[in-house]
């Protein structure tokens, strides 16, 4: 396969700066050289700085955040702005994960607040959407669908050449050990497409991913979906030969 593809991990709150360079040390004894794909990994805030040292070593891969404050700076302990990220070379962050909307509380409006503030640093943005699963049997997903892409880009002008990726997350999905049915990936991801054509986003190049249960024996059936670059993985990136073993199916 061809198409340009992302093979992100989430880490979410799990490994110690051991088990994380562990992971690494590992990973570079591995054949990258396997799949074009881009892979990006999101460690806690903790290990972020450590393990960007290691992209000199290992060209394949970039690190993301999990988050970023919507504010600036100032007093909002225990927080973490996009001038600390970008002053640690830190190229992606996570934006509106599923559950920092839910467990957190994040809302659509700082969700906007966030992207926008990526938008006009050196990062670049990784949006996670998706319905629930009530939303899911009310027949809401495209309303829902459409709600957070619009609010996510309210303030872009979309002049800045930037990457975004837009993982699709179906929330009924994610953790559960099985991922959401081809069919439902296919129109959805054919509704976020069709959503994101009717926004003009001029210098931006726009990928679509889905994520929620991937794992090693259904990576390449999704991934063989049209208009799905890639994943966001959660608890198949934990374990290095896993997570290796979806990256070189795409
Ligand atoms: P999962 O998590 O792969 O464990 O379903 C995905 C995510 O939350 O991004």
């Amino acid at each position: 396969m061809s198409k340009t593809s992302f093979c992100i991990a989430n880490w979410k709150m799990n490994k110690t700066i051991q088990e994380a360079t562990d992971y690494i040390e590992k990973i570079n004894k591995m054949d990258l050289s396997k799949s074009s794909a881009k892979m990006i990994i999101c460690p806690s805030y903790t290990n972020l700085n450590d393990l960007i040292r290691y992209e000199n070593k290992i060209n394949k891969i970039t690190f993301g955040a999990q988050n970023v404050s919507s504010e600036n700076k100032g007093s909002f302990t225990g927080e973490v702005s996009i001038s600390m990220l970008e002053s640690i070379g830190c190229s992606w962050v996570i934006i509106g994960h599923s559950e920092r909307r839910l467990i957190m509380q994040e809302k659509d409006s700082e969700i906007a607040r966030k992207i926008e503030l990526v938008y006009n640093s050196t990062l670049n943005p990784i949006l996670c959407i998706g319905e629930t699963s009530a939303e899911n049997k009310n027949g809401e997903t495209h309303k829902v669908l459409e709600r957070q892409i619009n609010t996510a880009f309210e303030y872009l002008d979309f002049e800045n050449n930037k990457e975004i990726l837009i993982a699709y997350e179906p929330i009924w999905a994610i953790g559960t050990g099985t991922a959401a049915d081809r069919k439902s990936i296919e129109s959805n991801i054919k509704i976020i497409k069709n959503i994101i054509n009717n926004i003009n986003t001029k210098n931006c190049n726009i990928y679509l991913l889905y994520g929620g249960s991937v794992d090693e024996n259904n990576a390449s059936d999704i991934f063989s979906i049209d208009d799905v670059n890639g994943f966001l993985i959660g608890t198949s990136s934990l374990d290095v030969e896993r997570f290796y073993d979806i990256y070189r199916q795409i």
